[in-house]
């Protein structure tokens, strides 16, 4: 029997639950507890030059939080800063079609094709139809190479947790270009087994902390043009990045930072159990239904917890054995999900969000533990 004693207090409410988006809401009472210790405070007068640090090719970055985002690399041991150019982004977002901006345009007159394997996060799609329409360069996205091109690698993938690699540009490629997207690469997803060094390099606050709402992400670059190309298109996008989020994300990291020496508050410790004990309780709901799949994930071992762990990705690719349109059948169970199509895949595949609130993914459990599929054939 599927063990629902942490769910027995939750009334099944009617209301529809939203687990399409990734809306990073799980961290929610580790920082309730925090308190005060990453409060900022800023007055009428602070913050209102446009300018940070004009000595900086990216001169809206605040100092303080470039920084704070060398430091907490260092801690994690995820990815290398040195001899790199940091660009802070408002999100990854920004970001990712920054990246796709300064590559594009890097790369002569020809067309570039960006691509991405499948199942790949459904966003890339409308990004980069976004920088073709503003862009001078044709940018479209494919599944597959045809001609220059730009990969994005997510790894772990955003849907299916995947750890990636290229998989049509080649290192020794000087026609092909790489974005590694790393908004998951952190010890409460999954093992940290290297650090990461490569060309472009995009990471979110949003994932690592569930600060979602600051916009703050920031790309290691290894290459001064592209890192030039990036900074001109946040400048005609945006004049910049809020220093009032960044200098709130600069406090939190640090904060953060702290934690990873402490027994007690770990952050990164809190989220992987967390993560950990959701994965396992949604596992025990799909065995025991016998309609539902999820992927396996082999363990590793972790530098930064020091010892071999699994991985628990932000989101659950749940498949069915069944002729099914999986993401219309959660619909009718008042549960939102991505469909796998959106994500390049299939009707029998939708991404679910593994970061909400507590109760929510507890009421998930319990509609999923009592949907009865119908097949296609017979709707
Ligand atoms: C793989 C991946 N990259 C980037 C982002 C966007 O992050 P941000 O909130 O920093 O724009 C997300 C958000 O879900 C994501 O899953």
């Amino acid at each position: 029997m599927v063990k629902l004693e942490n769910m027995k207090n939750i009334s099944l409410s009617d209301s529809v639950i939203n687990l399409d988006h990734g809306d990073p809401t799980a961290y929610e009472e580790y920082w309730r507890k925090i308190g005060d210790r990453c409060t900022v405070t800023i007055r009428g007068c602070d913050l209102m030059s446009y300018f940070s640090d004009v000595n900086n090719m990216c001169w809206f970055l605040e100092p303080e939080l470039a920084e704070a985002i060398k430091e907490l690399h260092d801690a994690v041991g995820n990815a290398a800063t040195e001899d790199r150019y940091i660009v802070v982004g408002t999100g990854s977002t920004q970001l990712c079609q920054a990246a796709v901006h300064a590559l594009s345009s890097l790369a002569g007159t020809q067309p570039v094709s960006v691509v991405a394997a499948a199942p790949y996060y459904s966003t890339y799609v409308e990004e980069t139809t976004y920088v073709r329409s503003v862009g001078r360069r044709r940018v479209g996205f494919r599944q597959e190479r045809k001609g220059p091109c730009i990969e994005l690698v997510t790894s772990p993938n955003n849907p299916d947790g995947t750890l990636r690699e290229t998989v049509v540009n080649r290192p020794d490629d000087d026609e092909g270009k790489v974005i590694h997207d790393f908004a998951y690469y952190w010890p409460h997803y999954t093992p940290i087994t290297r650090r990461q060094d490569h060309d472009i390099m995009l990471f979110t606050f949003s994932k690592i902390t569930g600060h979602a709402g600051s916009r703050i992400g920031w790309a290691l670059v290894k290459d001064k043009e592209v890192a030039k190309k990036m900074v001109e298109y946040i400048i005609v996008n945006s004049i910049g990045v809020s220093k009032e989020s960044q200098i709130r994300t600069a406090k939190i990291l640090k904060v953060l930072k702290e934690t990873c020496k402490s027994e007690a508050e770990n952050f990164f410790e809190y989220g992987h159990e967390m993560m950990k004990n959701r994965w396992e309780k949604l596992r025990g709901v799909v065995k025991e239904s016998d309609v539902f799949s999820l992927p396996k994930y082999p363990e590793a071992y972790c530098y930064f917890f020091g010892k071999t762990l699994g991985s628990y990705p932000a989101f659950a690719w749940l498949g069915t054995k069944e002729e099914t349109d999986l993401v219309n059948e959660l619909r009718r169970h008042k549960v939102m999900s991505r469909a796998g199509e959106r994500c390049g895949s299939d009707k029998k595949h939708v991404r679910v969000s593994m970061l909400s609130r507590e109760d929510v993914f507890n009421v998930f459990l319990e509609r999923l533990a009592n949907m009865k599929l119908i097949k296609s054939i017979d709707l």
